[in-house]
């Protein structure tokens, strides 16, 4: 597995592979890689010749108030567990080669799908995540990148940008992965104490149930988000349960089947999300 740590060496190494006609599958990470991240890696094997992750905890993406410092970095553990997936490069970047402007003056923006769900309590969250995910691509210049369905907005701004920007990269959206307890695995999940680990099960817990009433015929967002904060109240302090189109994230006036359902909120002071498509 090699491992760059600069630009213009990635750059070459997958234009000399995309020059002989292989193709170049992308993981972006910040690291603290779980089974989820693997599970990307393996997809991305499967579809391309060469597949390359990248582990760069993005400054820009965290809010003045959150966990950018102590937001975990074990890039000993990310190396073996990458090593063992079968990833062919890792890009690992430090902050001033990303961000040469200082990273405060060119921003990717979006405007409407950004301001549903964690862009209302996130501010600036997602300029963070699309300008980093286009300077990656810029440098990678993969064929496809994948991306979880946990960060569910995160993956349609993204599949949006490269559509809108035409950069010709395939964003393909790979499977949520859940621990054996129905927890969706985050690298955020490590914060959390025994007694909120228990309650963030209930977060699960409440989308199955929404999932469950709107099998049964109950298609009332209104109703439908009901059952779900009681499943969720008072162990989550709840954000957001909303149910949208999962296309767009604009709002629906009835659920139907293939609308998403997201939720954040706070487990102590833990903030998770989840979400489950109907
Ligand atoms: O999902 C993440 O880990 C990050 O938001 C990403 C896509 C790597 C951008 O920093």
């Amino acid at each position: 597995m090699k491992v760059f740590k600069n630009i213009d060496q990635v750059k070459h190494f997958t234009s000399l592979i995309k020059s002989v006609g292989k193709t170049v599958g992308f993981v972006p990470t910040m690291g603290n890689l779980h089974q989820g991240h693997v599970s990307l890696v393996e997809r991305a094997k499967k579809e391309n010749n060469i597949v390359g992750v990248s582990i760069f905890v993005n400054p820009t993406q965290f809010g003045p108030s959150e966990d950018y410092n102590k937001y975990p970095r074990t890039i000993e553990a990310d190396m073996e567990k990458l090593e063992k997936a079968g990833c062919d490069f890792v890009f690992v970047p430090e902050v001033d080669a990303i961000y040469k402007d200082g990273g405060n003056s060119f921003f990717v923006t979006e405007k409407t799908a950004s301001t549903a769900l964690c862009g209302k309590f996130r501010p600036g969250h997602f300029d963070g995540v699309l300008t980093v995910v286009a300077k990656l691509f810029n440098i990678c210049h993969p064929n496809r990148a994948y991306f979880g369905m946990k960060d569910y907005q995160q993956l349609v701004l993204i599949r949006k940008m490269s559509e809108a920007l035409n950069m010709g990269v395939e964003v393909v959206p790979c499977t949520l992965v859940r621990d054996d307890d129905g927890l969706a695995m985050s690298s955020r999940n490590s914060y959390l104490s025994t007694e909120d680990r228990k309650k963030a099960l209930k977060i699960n817990k409440a989308l199955k149930a929404i999932k469950e009433s709107f099998e049964k015929g109950n298609n009332e967002t209104d109703n439908l988000k009901k059952i779900g904060l009681s499943v969720l109240v008072p162990d989550v302090s709840v954000q957001y349960l909303e149910i949208l189109d999962a296309n767009d994230l604009s709002s629906v006036e009835n659920a139907s089947q293939g609308c998403l359902v997201a939720v954040a909120g706070f487990c102590g002071s833990v903030r998770l999300i989840d979400n489950i498509i109907l």
